[in-house]
């Protein structure tokens, strides 16, 4: 499925995929936060858990398949790749437990260690791995692979997963994977 685009704006970052990741972690990293507070209500807590599980499938599984399988490929970055990859791996595995969980107080610890799990790993990339893989990678390759990246996020919808728009700074910008 193509990636529909309704910008009339051409800029070359508009596709680079450390912009793109970062604008995907803005939506998370909002959530994260009530997921983990426990001054809010159960309630709150459920609603942005239930935006948030979809909302990491679909960011964190082209981060693998495109970001991460060409840091493995790397010497310097093939470590922090794979550390990406199990990260990712329990965040899936914690939200697929919660998903099960009945009692309140159970699917609450398991939610916070969720939240704060993903808090520190986008952290960790955002402040050590995207600035490391910009200084070796030439900005076209990125733009390369943030077209990639879309592209990647259009299949993981395909796949059945729950659809979420991306809504780029610039209002008149969105890049909506097509449904149905
Ligand atoms: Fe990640
Ligand atoms: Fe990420």
């Amino acid at each position: 499925m193509a990636t529909k685009k309704t910008s009339t704006k051409n800029k070359k970052n508009e596709f680079d995929i450390v912009d793109l990741i970062l604008q995907d972690h803005i939506p998370l990293k909002g959530l994260i936060k009530i997921m983990k507070n426990l001054d809010k209500t159960l309630d709150e807590r459920k609603q942005a858990f239930e935006k948030f599980a979809p909302l990491l499938l679909i960011h964190a599984k082209p981060e693998e398949q495109i970001l991460y399988v060409h840091m493995k490929r790397d010497k310097k970055l093939r470590m922090e790749g794979f550390e990406g990859d199990v990260e990712h791996v329990l965040a899936e595995q914690l939200i697929d437990e919660a998903k099960t969980t009945a009692d309140d107080e159970l699917w609450s610890a398991r939610v916070k260690v969720l939240a704060e799990l993903v808090e520190h790993h986008i952290e960790e990339e955002e402040d050590d791995l995207l600035p490391k893989f910009k200084k070796i990678s030439a900005a076209e390759d990125r733009v390369g692979m943030g077209i990639e990246y879309l592209d990647a996020q259009d299949n993981t919808l395909e796949d059945g997963n729950e659809v979420v728009p991306r809504k780029s700074e610039d209002e008149n910008s969105i890049v909506s994977p097509a449904l149905n």
